[in-house]
């Protein structure tokens, strides 16, 4: 069915940041989405906002040619923002109008045709596990926390998608646990995602969450993985990965054989952004030497050309789907079967910045992946969790992801 009405609106994010949402009319049936914001950006992301911010955005962005078209064809819907924007990077209309448009305009075009949002995306359905943060650092908390930006766990064992939110709040609040004993005076700081944000070295924070998921897989009877998010671009400056916390900066051999280390000491299930997002040739090498998951964000940018680059030399083995870093559903479609056809695991994301809006759980399924991850607790991370966790109890013909790792 056809689009008939779109109406925009300024809003924000969880931090605060200013983003759009957008509605869209498709018929009788309507649906309305807004758009994350990242904090941690790569630099080969389109632009959130123009100069002028939302309302610059909303102003430039002529309605009348997107009426009339057909709401559940993801191509058309990009080519039709494209072409409203003019240039090829939304920066005129800003990357969050176009994500909320795109994604505002599958979910009414779903409902319109009575079918879950999720088969709109076209791809092969798989329900993933959750994949969340429980202590954080870098640039999602403030100075003396960690340089490592996330610490996460995914309960890869549980048996439903329930289970595992669930088993990730656990780790959440062992986490809590273990950092009071070693720091009475914790005042209880979490960053931008909800994760725990404390004054810790970075191994110190390796040993503390390995611990605490260690006894809540005991407990439960069920594995637990855990992963770190280095976003190392964020502290990659003159050819060195400067750890302030430490007082140490690597050059790209030692950060190799610190990542390494850290691998096979702290048993590193999945590694995101362990190197610079120039980097392609370091996250081949690390691919090569280790078993475990080394993911793409800042590197791919949810951009399939600079996948198609990455795949060429196996650079990493699992790639962060982010709508928002290309702007439209239908380019993150091209980019999560670019990376299914080289044998990827897909992991569709959430931002620091983000709303209680929950089609993240739809697009996740729709992608096919492996993991979602969003953040373990606060409203705009559980919105997401627990959407996800009804899919899972209302599509049991959608097989959970079986661990590769
Ligand atoms: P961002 O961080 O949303 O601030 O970019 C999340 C991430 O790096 O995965
Ligand atoms: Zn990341």
């Amino acid at each position: 069915m056809k689009i008939t009405e779109v109406k925009l609106r300024k809003s924000f994010t969880s931090r605060g940041d200013e983003t759009v949402e957008a509605t869209v009319v498709v018929g009788g049936f309507s649906a309305t989405a807004t758009a994350p914001a990242g904090a941690s950006t790569g630099k080969h992301e389109v632009v959130h906002l123009p100069q002028g911010g939302a309302n610059a955005a909303i102003e430039s962005f002529n309605t009348n040619q997107i009426i009339g078209v057909e709401a559940g064809d993801l191509k058309a819907v990009h080519d039709a923002l494209v072409a409203i924007d003019g240039s090829d990077s939304f920066s005129r209309i800003g990357g969050a109008t176009a994500f909320a448009v795109s994604v505002a305009a599958l979910f009414a075009g779903a409902k319109a045709d009575g079918v879950p949002a999720f088969t709109k995306v076209g791809l092969r359905p798989q329900m993933p596990f959750p994949l969340g943060n429980v202590l954080g650092g870098g640039k999602h908390a403030g100075p003396g926390a960690p340089d490592i930006q996330e610490f996460l766990s995914s309960p890869v064992g549980a048996k439903s998608v329930l289970d595992a939110v669930q088993a990730n709040i656990m780790v959440h609040r062992q986490v809590l646990r273990l950092i009071e004993k070693k720091d009475p005076s914790f005042a209880g700081g979490k960053g931008d995602e909800g994760a725990w944000a404390a004054n810790l070295s970075n191994r110190d924070a390796l040993e503390l969450v390995r611990t605490a998921i260690d006894s809540v897989s005991k407990e439960l009877g069920f594995r637990i993985i855990m992963g770190v998010d280095m976003a190392s671009s964020s502290f990659y400056s003159n050819g060195k990965y400067v750890y302030r916390r430490e007082g140490k900066s690597f050059d790209r051999n030692e950060q190799l054989a610190f990542v390494e280390d850290i691998i096979r000491k702290y048993d590193l299930k999945y590694v995101e952004d362990p190197f610079n997002e120039e980097d392609f040739e370091m996250f081949a090498e690390l691919r090569k030497s280790v078993s475990s998951l080394i993911v793409g964000d800042d590197l791919f940018v949810t951009n399939y050309r600079r996948l198609e680059k990455g795949v060429k030399i196996g650079a990493g083995n699992g790639v962060i789907l982010k709508v928002n870093q290309v702007g439209t559903v239908y380019m993150a479609r091209l980019f999560a079967e670019t990376a299914l056809k080289a044998g990827y695991t897909v992991i569709t994301s959430h931002r620091s910045g983000d709303t209680c809006d929950s089609y993240l759980a739809h697009l996740a399924v729709g992608f096919s992946s492996g993991l979602m991850k969003s953040g373990v607790i606060g409203g705009e991370r559980m919105s997401k969790l627990i959407e996800l966790s009804r899919i899972n109890e209302e599509h049991r013909e959608v097989s959970l992801w079986r661990s590769t790792v």
